[in-house]
């Protein structure tokens, strides 16, 4: 999501409270698709709520949006690894982040439906019923493609190069 000048600015600046804390931080040492860490599969969700918010011209409560998308996978353990956690993952981690950033960042309500809504349909009972919560759903599905057929392709010509 290309952002103008000023946009960029602002988003960082509203993001920072975020990115900048240790707890955050942490998610950089967890992978989400192949290379991509959490860090950086949330922070690219929030970059595309902010953008989308943007061009068609939201009205959105931008705390919600970005502390949401940017705690929304804050489960803090690696789900590639077989054990008792991990085993439901897909419907487990939307609640255990919320907990996490609830507990670390001090998050409000609002921002918490929107981390705990964003795994639907899977987990078919937390609809996401705000405009922030519908943005992060569907931001983290679209990002979560993009990652996934960019890491296909990186193990494609990794392959090729052998
Ligand atoms: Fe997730
Ligand atoms: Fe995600």
């Amino acid at each position: 999501m290309k952002l103008k000048e000023h946009e960029e600015r602002e988003f960082s600046e509203l993001l920072e409270k975020y990115t900048e804390h240790p707890k955050v931080q942490r998610m950089k040492g967890f992978s989400q698709h192949g290379r991509i860490s959490t860090f950086e599969h949330c922070h690219r969700v929030a970059r595309w709520c902010y953008g989308v918010s943007k061009r068609l011209h939201m009205k959105v409560d931008m705390t919600a949006l970005l502390s949401g998308a940017m705690l929304h996978d804050m489960f803090l353990y690696d789900w590639h690894t077989i054990g008792r956690m991990n085993r439901y993952h897909a419907t487990n981690h939307a609640e255990l982040a919320c907990r996490n950033a609830a507990r670390y960042c001090n998050i409000d309500e609002h921002a918490q439906h929107v981390i705990r809504s964003h795994m639907w349909p899977v987990n078919i009972t937390k609809l996401p019923k705000t405009r922030e919560a519908v943005l992060v759903c569907i931001g983290d599905k679209w990002c979560s493609l993009v990652e996934t057929i960019a890491c296909r392709r990186g193990m494609a010509k990794r392959r090729k190069k052998r």
